[in-house]
């Protein structure tokens, strides 16, 4: 590891890394990846044994404050939690404000963002209470918010959050109950809910989460922070892939297309790739698509929806693209969204909710990211350089010159 600063403090010397596949751009203790080995652990433990024995509200105390809560702590924990669950009646004018067509992720970024217009006690960075109010409250309220973005996209009234649901649970029953007909809901559902929201927890220094940071060390508040982050997700090469994956198996429609859709990703005339497929760091497969592929074959065993269409594309495509020349030689394995917009789809949720679900299950790996950097002693505003290719100093022409 080569500490940049030093060499340029000698003299004007930095690096060319488009994309910054080589560089950190700080150290961290919350989340590590080990890309070769397929390994990803939250503080140190990993994902599958998380994602089996622990539930999401454990993994965001474990990842905001580092060791797994006792039992005390967790239940002090939830009681915070779900203190904050509820949005203030006001902020549905900010709902309101959108055409009732928005994206939910449009809606969220506009949302999240305007949290800071409202919560005023709690955009203080430089007071630790104040911080700890703001991540709660996100973690809170990000269901609530997403559940609504949703209700609000198709036309439904709002749907109070339950407390004594817990948080998946909850969030399920903000998105499909109905005022004819309260959502009832199925323990296996909520247990698979929980897991896509403890496998999207947190990610090290992904796209979205670096966008928090470098919006972070400007000194802007939390909840602007977080509704950059959730700005970056929304784009297709990242969270937005889980949409972009289910439409194209969709497009696909049926397993004789396939081979057409397979060409079209080798070919590099074509920008087509895809979707689901393959990952900046993990070269040998992701820990999190292993899991979540098992949740899938629970949830549509138990919805009895093992053999519709789309599920044929998404096997067979997985089977030809693990074994095809191309996929094996440049490592591209399903990622976590191939599976988790199945398991949604399954579930009830249209394409446009995948992302805000992500998004909300990220939400505490942004904020812990966020407070790890408050305590960083050599934090300084993110300023990446650049490699100047345009033109060189010149005079001014005159319009009549011109
Ligand atoms: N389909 C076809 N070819 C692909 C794919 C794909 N999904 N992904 C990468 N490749 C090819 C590229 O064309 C490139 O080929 P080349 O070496 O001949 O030029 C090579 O594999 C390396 O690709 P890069 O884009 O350089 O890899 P990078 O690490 O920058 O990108 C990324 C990773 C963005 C995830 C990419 O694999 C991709 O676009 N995948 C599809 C979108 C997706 O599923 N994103 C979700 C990521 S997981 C997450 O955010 C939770």
């Amino acid at each position: 590891v080569i500490d940049i600063r030093k060499l340029y403090a000698q003299g004007d010397v930095f690096t060319y890394d488009p994309g910054f596949t080589s560089t950190a751009s700080c150290t961290s203790t919350i989340t590590y990846i080990d890309g070769d080995k397929g390994e990803l652990l939250y503080r140190g433990y990993p994902i599958e044994q998380l994602a089996e024995k622990s539930h999401y509200l454990e993994v965001c105390y474990l990842l905001l404050y580092g060791e797994l809560p006792t039992a005390a702590q967790l239940e002090d924990f939830e009681h915070r939690v779900t203190n904050h669950t509820m949005v203030h009646e006001q902020m549905h004018n900010f709902f309101r404000g959108f055409r009732r067509d928005a994206h939910p992720m449009a809606t969220m970024v506009g949302v999240v963002g305007a949290m800071s217009a409202f919560y005023h006690d709690s955009t203080d960075i430089s007071d630790p209470w104040q911080r700890e109010v703001a991540a709660i409250r996100m973690i809170a309220k990000l269901p609530t918010i997403a559940a609504m973005a949703y209700k609000y996209s198709v036309g439904q009234p709002f749907v109070y959050p339950k407390n004594s649901l817990d948080y998946a649970g909850n969030f399920l029953h903000m998105c499909f109950s109905v005022p004819a007909e309260e959502y009832i809901v199925n323990p296996i559902l909520s247990k698979a809910m929980d897991r896509i929201f403890t496998l999207h927890a947190d990610h090290e220094q992904n796209a979205s989460t670096s966008t928090v940071r470098l919006a972070g060390s400007s000194g802007a508040n939390p909840f602007a922070c977080i509704a950059a982050g959730i700005a970056c997700l929304w784009g297709p090469a990242h969270g937005g892939a889980n949409q972009a994956c289910l439409e194209m198996l969709r497009e696909i429609g049926t397993v004789d297309r396939i081979p057409e859709y397979i060409a079209r990703a080798k070919d590099k005339d074509d920008p087509f790739r895809l979707m689901g497929f393959g990952h900046r760091v993990y070269k040998n497969f992701d820990p999190r698509a292993k899991v979540m592929k098992e949740s899938a074959d629970e949830v549509l065993e138990l919805l009895g929806i093992e053999d519709n269409e789309t599920l044929k594309v998404a096997k067979e495509l997985e089977r030809i693209a693990l074994e095809d020349e191309y996929f094996v030689s440049k490592k591209l394995y399903p990622n976590v969204d191939f599976y988790s917009g199945i398991i949604l789809d399954a579930m009830g949720f249209p394409t446009a909710m995948f992302t805000p679900i992500f998004a909300l299950s990220r939400t505490v790996g942004w904020i812990s990211q966020w407070k790890e950097m408050m305590f960083d002693p050599e934090l300084k505003i993110g300023r990446p350089r650049q490699l100047y290719t345009g033109a060189p100093a010149r005079g001014y022409i005159e319009v009549e010159d011109r």
